[in-house]
């Protein structure tokens, strides 16, 4: 089985260059089905997730075509039926978004229900409520979500919580609906506005998107556009915490500076100097950090998908920190491998109370999800000696190349697939310690 191998104590330096969202990505491919014109999207990462979702999508008689690695172009003019059965389908979370881009259209939508990262409980009832109030009928049997209507006709929606999918969602579905649908208590994420402004280009009627309400008031028919998609918030964040967390000096490049603003704030107050340009921030760390305290919010508070590698970074930094995580119940699994490598870090309920250590050893471990295995790797470049790290599916799942991109800047790892591959790996990485 694939794992990664990685020998800690090397400072991160250089630049990289950030891809496209993920997550929105996963949504701006599920709405470019909402017209029978063809619609070019660039900049999309080539990550399992993009991937799946796209078969799944292929499965339903969409015809894909691959421009290049970044670049796709899609056509639904010859969608055959609206059931994704696609095996692989339930192990996305977005998955969920064929059911507001297929009901838009089509009136119907038949989806296995999503999985995704084990995080906690992640239930859809604001989907639900949201595609019902727009006049669908949502029944859940045996794992598949079946919505239909007659007819969509918009409403007015308060959500009972900021949540991402439900807004990008009810959005969707709102876009083909008749009249004016608002969306109360809306998500304010980067790529709720990055799909807003795809929907938008394809004729939608959208406004709003980046304040919590947003208006959308229907149209017939959308059609094709040429789109690219914003750079990913959370690449571009744990490239940054990398950073910090081996007393690097990274250039971030291809990023939106105001996407980072929660985590550049945090990695100033831990002693780092962060240095913005129009697209590009420099992370410098030349100084042990310091203890700081985390609460993951909705943007543009703190976002949970960097609360792992945060605290990684904060698991050697000097004093006590707390990290919060007031968004998912289940988010500290990856906590029970920093304690391995000699962090300490007490989890009581929704809170980690993190005290400093100063220094880390390597250990053999697994990634519990996506955003935990990237912190873990990032644990392994700053604890001495050797770690490995399986599980790295997950991982791929949100980050192109990672392993590439962080030798790029000087990390000693790599992926290895064999006892040989790893051999051969420690004895490379050995040897250099004796040639020092
Ligand atoms: C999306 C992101 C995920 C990120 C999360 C929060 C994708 C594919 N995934 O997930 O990486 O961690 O936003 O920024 O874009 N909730 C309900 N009922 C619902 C919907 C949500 O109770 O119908 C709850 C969830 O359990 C969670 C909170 O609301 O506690 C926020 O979830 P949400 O923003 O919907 O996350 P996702 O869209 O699943």
């Amino acid at each position: 089985m694939e794992k990664y191998i990685i020998k800690g104590g090397s400072p991160l330096v250089g630049e990289v260059e950030i891809g496209g969202a993920k997550n929105a990505a996963l949504a701006i491919l599920a709405a470019a089905t909402m017209t029978d014109d063809s619609v070019h999207i660039d900049n999309m990462p080539d990550e399992r997730d993009t991937n799946v979702l796209l078969q799944a999508m292929e499965s339903i008689g969409v015809i894909i075509d691959r421009v290049n690695r970044h670049s796709v172009v899609i056509n639904a003019s010859q969608v055959k039926n609206h059931t994704i059965e696609n095996e692989f389908i339930k192990k996305i979370r977005a998955s969920y978004y064929l059911i507001g881009a297929l009901l838009g259209k089509y009136r119907h939508a038949q989806v296995v229900l999503p999985g995704g990262c084990d995080i906690g409980l992640r239930p859809i009832d604001q989907h639900i409520k949201g595609f019902s109030a727009l006049g669908a009928t949502v029944l859940i049997e045996h794992g598949i979500i079946n919505a239909k209507a007659q007819k969509l006709v918009g409403s007015h929606i308060y959500l009972d919580m900021v949540s991402v999918g439900a807004t990008i969602n009810i959005m969707m579905a709102a876009c083909m609906a008749e009249g004016l649908t608002i969306i109360e208590n809306a998500a304010k994420e980067p790529h709720v506005v990055d799909i807003a402004n795809f929907l938008n280009s394809m004729g939608a009627n959208i406004k709003g998107a980046g304040t919590d309400v947003i208006r959308i008031r229907g149209v017939e028919k959308l059609h094709g556009t040429d789109y690219t998609i914003i750079p990913d918030q959370i690449e571009a964040g744990t490239f940054m915490v990398a950073a910090a967390a081996t007393h690097g000096d990274v250039t971030i490049k291809n990023v939106i500076p105001k996407h980072l603003e929660s985590i550049s704030a945090k990695l100033e107050e831990m002693g780092c100097q962060i240095h913005e340009s129009d697209d590009a921030v420099r992370v410098v760390a030349t100084k042990r950090l310091t203890a700081t305290h985390v609460k993951t919010l909705p943007y543009p508070g703190f976002p949970t998908d960097m609360q792992p590698q945060i605290t990684v970074a904060l698991a050697m930094a000097s004093g006590i920190s707390i990290v919060t995580e007031s968004i998912f119940e289940n988010r500290f699994k990856y906590v029970d491998e920093l304690t391995r490598m000699g962090a300490s870090i007490k989890v009581e309920g929704s809170s980690a109370i993190v005290t400093g250590v100063e220094r880390m050893t390597g250990a053999d471990m697994s990634a519990p999800d996506l955003r935990a295995g990237a912190a873990l790797v990032i644990a392994g470049l700053v604890a001495e000696g050797f770690s490995t790290l399986d599980n790295i599916k997950f991982i791929e799942r949100g980050y192109e190349d990672f392993e590439i991109k962080l030798r790029s800047l000087g990390a000693n790892i790599e992926k290895v697939d064999t006892d040989a591959e790893e051999q051969k790996f420690r004895l490379k990485a050995g040897y250099g310690d004796i040639a020092q």
